[in-house]
């Protein structure tokens, strides 16, 4: 057995064997989690085709959610099928679900280097900057005072900054330069002076080289937008953790630290917890994962509140995490903090010391 399941196996088993998951249990809250746990708003990512056709997820999402965001249905590829088309069809639906259910619907997201259709590949430099401010113009328009909070750019920094330079290659950054993050959100701020515009990325939550470099490009970027008075209000920390990896509880807390003391807030965007590589046994699983949730959510609420937090999907039977991270034993991935029938794991009490899940 290789040496990590060994220790990963035993770090679950303790958890598991102490029965009532006391190590998640209310009594070893954080002061700050408590205080999160009454005010901070709890949503996920839907699935818009599956709340109409899956009455038990509608109910799971209503049951625990104060907000939604579309998995999809914002992204390019989604929204624009064609050059001269916009295509509001699910996130018209998913916002007229919101609104019926007295949430609050999270625009994810305006800019971004995938999810891009094949004609954006003929957008010439000299056509980018319309084509990038005229599409943020229609889609922030539309729903002007109506989504109150945009993923305005999604991961802007490079995977391995060491290697790759702090910004990730993309059709807008070939066309405009960096320039593209600050003209992105100049548009937006200009159709909507309301709405809060959020800056979101990934991967700054590890004890790696790869996820300091990250935090360090991060800051740099957003103290570079910071210093030019561009109208960004928060930090998105998507929070797709690695479910075999330990958190950087204190490099991450630096971190949201120094980001807030830029003056801007945290919101956690996509949190769910990659378990490909964690052990097959369910309990042992799903206490591991919600180990590191609580690590993660501990090191971010101890240090700054943050605006929301949201899960990418809610349950199990609804999740990205198999498209790229499927498991080897071909067992369900378990990422979320339902299971596949809509069940609450050790993950959901997590949130709820949080967040107001459920309440
Ligand atoms: C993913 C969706 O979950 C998938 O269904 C889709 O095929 C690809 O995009 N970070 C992001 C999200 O910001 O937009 C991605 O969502 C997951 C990674």
């Amino acid at each position: 057995m290789h040496r990590r399941d060994f220790v990963l196996g035993a770090l679950g088993a303790g958890l598991a064997s102490t029965g009532s998951m006391s190590l998640l249990s209310p009594a070893g809250m954080s002061a700050n989690a408590a205080a999160a746990a009454n005010a901070v708003p709890y949503g996920a990512a839907i699935r818009v085709d599956n709340l109409e056709s899956d009455p038990d997820y509608a109910a799971a999402v209503r049951a625990y959610c104060q907000q939604v965001v579309g998995e999809g249905g914002l992204k390019w590829f989604d929204l624009r099928p064609d050059r001269s088309v916009f295509n509001f069809d699910q996130p018209d639906r998913l916002i007229a679900f919101a609104d019926a259910n007295g949430m609050t619907m999270r625009g994810h997201t305006l800019v971004w280097y995938a999810a891009l259709p094949e004609w954006t590949k003929e957008i010439t430099a000299s056509e980018a900057e319309f084509e990038l401010t005229h599409h943020i113009e229609v889609v922030v328009g539309r729903y002007r005072g109506r989504i109150p909070n945009w993923d305005v750019v999604n991961e802007p920094i490079s995977e391995d900054p060491a290697k790759e330079g702090a910004l990730r290659d993309s059709i807008w950054l070939q066309a405009l330069g960096k320039g593209y993050i600050e003209l992105a959100f100049r548009t937006a701020a200009a159709t909507d002076p309301g709405a809060q515009l959020v800056l979101n990325d990934f991967n700054f939550e590890k004890t790696t080289e790869v996820c300091r470099q990250r935090r360090v490009a991060m800051l740099d970027l957003l103290k570079e937008l910071s210093d030019r008075d561009v109208p960004i209000h928060a930090l998105g920390l998507q929070g797709h953790l690695t479910g075999e990896a330990e958190i950087d509880k204190e490099g991450l807390s630096r971190f949201v630290e120094e980001v807030n003391g830029l003056g801007l807030d945290i919101y956690v965007t996509e949190l769910d917890v990659i378990d490909n590589n964690l052990p097959a046994a369910q309990g042992v699983r799903d206490q591991i994962s919600a180990l590191r949730v609580r690590d993660y959510l501990t090191a971010i609420c101890d240090v700054v509140e943050p605006k929301a937090i949201l899960t990418w999907g809610i349950s199990d039977k609804y999740t990205w995490v198999p498209i790229w991270f499927k498991r080897r034993d071909g067992l369900l991935n378990r990422p979320l903090p339902l299971d596949e029938n809509f069940q609450p794991k050790a993950m959901m009490q997590v949130l709820q010391e949080f967040t107001r899940a459920g309440s």
